[in-house]
């Protein structure tokens, strides 16, 4: 990933031991636009698994892609219990939303938003497809961080070397390609898996240190989304709703 990795923070023990700022060199996740398609209804089931919508048998079409990653500080400090949303389109191109091109295509089996809490690691699991692009755009995922019950940061994730992306507006307005980088995700493929599932690693880092409650104490649920969503400030009542609990576990990771 970037700097500093090789520390490796489990080595490191509690995070007592850190004095905030003198580590504080790992570049932050460029902020990206939350886009019009945060979903304008959500799924009655908002958990990390996209590709199952409640007991339902039938599965999302589409490449399944398992995402992880990290949520960290600047200093590279996982940061526990922050609230991951991610949001994308289906096989066809198609949101969650009513508003989405080709809303009559959309895949009735794909959940196209989900929920997870960070744990104690600062990690995050999602269960999900590869997104494809439709019209206008690269493809990408958007992801949104709550701490305390606000927004963090709103970003998204690009797939590498998919060819649109250097002819996206947005990609291209990172500028750097640096930055590009961080918001780029290699969507492997798992060796060991007989279905063609891919794997992707998302390491999110805050611009800030979100301040920390008593004793890791949750206060709030997901932040109010940016734009017109049912968290956003045109919507209808925010977002909130219970944290995320539980849900589908990471596979173990692949075998070389
Ligand atoms: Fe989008």
């Amino acid at each position: 990933m970037r700097r500093r990795t090789f520390l490796g923070l489990s080595a490191l023990g509690g995070v007592s031991l850190w004095t905030p700022g003198v580590f504080a060199d790992l570049l932050a996740t460029p902020r990206l636009t939350e886009g019009p398609f945060y979903p304008d209804r959500l799924p009655l089931d908002t958990d990390n698994d996209l590709l199952i919508l409640n007991d339902s048998a039938t599965p999302a079409l589409g490449e399944i892609t398992h995402l992880t990653g990290r949520v960290l500080s600047p200093a590279g400090e996982p940061i526990r219990n922050a609230f991951i949303e991610i949001w994308q389109v289906d096989h066809n191109g198609v949101y969650l939303h009513s508003g989405s091109d080709g809303a009559g295509n959309r895949d009735a089996n794909f959940q196209g938003y989900g929920r997870f809490l960070t744990d104690s690691t600062g990690r995050y699991y999602f269960r999900t497809v590869k997104p494809v692009p439709y019209p206008g755009r690269t493809p990408h995922i958007h992801v949104g961080v709550s701490r305390n019950g606000r927004r963090v940061l709103t970003t998204q994730l690009f797939v590498k070397g998919h060819p649109q992306n250097e002819t996206d507006g947005l990609y291209r307005g990172i500028g750097d390609r640096k930055l590009q980088e961080l918001v780029t995700g290699d969507f492997a493929r798992i060796p060991d898996s007989r279905i063609g599932e891919l794997a992707v690693n998302f390491d999110i880092v805050l611009g800030v240190t979100p301040e920390e409650t008593d004793g890791g104490r949750i206060v709030g649920g997901i932040g109010k989304s940016e734009g017109g969503g049912p968290g956003g400030p045109r919507g209808p009542q925010g977002a909130g709703g219970p944290p995320p609990r539980g849900g589908r576990r990471p596979p173990p990771p692949p075998r070389e």
